[in-house]
């Protein structure tokens, strides 16, 4: 019988990497990762170097096809909260042109080109999900504290990519499940600055949120695309 694959974009993160070492378990894990030299293999057993622009997308897409992969499991598990110029915005006047854009870039814009080059690598007869990692803080409905602006509401358009990517997929790949998550409050560089004041048991080791959420998304069915899973795998709103 024929080996799982799964496909994991952002493999050097800490979710990306502990999602691998799990799923290496039952598949052959392929992993995207901007930097090849630098990451060290572990897991995965396919390392694939990209600056996630469309061209080497659209690339690295063609040539999947053309070797007649495809993939049972595909993770976006890229994204961006802060880095030496972009950090959260308190208020309204805090956001700026270039800090909104770079988090539309990073977290809508590649994760819909994913979606563009990647979903058609699903098997059309067996079933397959495509998940993207996103985050509780972009449902519109449950936001209540505020703040947070770019980040917000780059993660509430990666919804509504994946929502709508849901719909056409189902169209030609009935057995797939097209899915964001949220993993819950993860130690890693991204969460870091923003955990101070956390409780220690809600914030949770990556290799403790990679379970879940591998939990959460081996057990999808079709009837599940389209929708938007916590780490428990409750459905959380849009
Ligand atoms: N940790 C949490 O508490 C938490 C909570 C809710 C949602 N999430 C979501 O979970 C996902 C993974 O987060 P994490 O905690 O594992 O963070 P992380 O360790 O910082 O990993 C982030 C990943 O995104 C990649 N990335 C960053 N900027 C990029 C860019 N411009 N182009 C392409 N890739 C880029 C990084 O690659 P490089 O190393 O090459 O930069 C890395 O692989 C994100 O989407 C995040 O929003 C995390």
């Amino acid at each position: 019988m024929r080996e799982r694959q799964a496909l994991i974009f952002g493999v050097n993160g800490s979710l990306g990497r502990a999602l691998a070492d799990i799923l290496a378990n039952d598949y052959a894990v392929t992993g995207v990762v901007r930097d090849a030299l630098t990451f060290e293999h572990g897991t995965v057993q396919t390392v694939i170097e990209s600056d996630y622009s469309e061209n080497s997308l659209a690339l690295i897409s063609n040539t999947l096809k053309t070797q007649a992969h495809s993939f049972d499991l595909l993770i976006n598990a890229t994204g961006i909260l802060h880095d030496d110029n972009l950090k959260p915005e308190k208020r309204l006047q805090d956001i700026s042109a270039d800090s909104l854009t770079r988090y539309f870039a990073i977290n809508a814009v590649i994760p819909g080109l994913l979606l563009k080059y990647f979903s058609g690598l699903m098997p059309k007869s067996s079933p397959a999900v495509f998940a993207s990692l996103s985050a509780k803080v972009g449902s519109i409905s449950d936001n209540r504290l505020g703040g947070w602006y770019g980040y917000r509401a780059s993660k509430a358009a990666l919804n509504m990519l994946v929502k709508t990517a849901a719909i056409e997929m189902h169209r030609t790949h009935k057995q797939a499940a097209v899915v964001a998550i949220h993993p819950g409050t993860t130690v890693s560089n991204l969460s870091r600055p923003f955990t101070t004041n956390t409780p220690a048991d809600k914030l949770y080791a990556p290799e403790m949120s990679a379970q879940r959420i591998v939990s959460v998304l081996t057990g999808l069915t079709a009837d599940d695309t389209g929708q938007f899973f916590d780490w428990s795998g409750d459905v959380l709103p849009w």
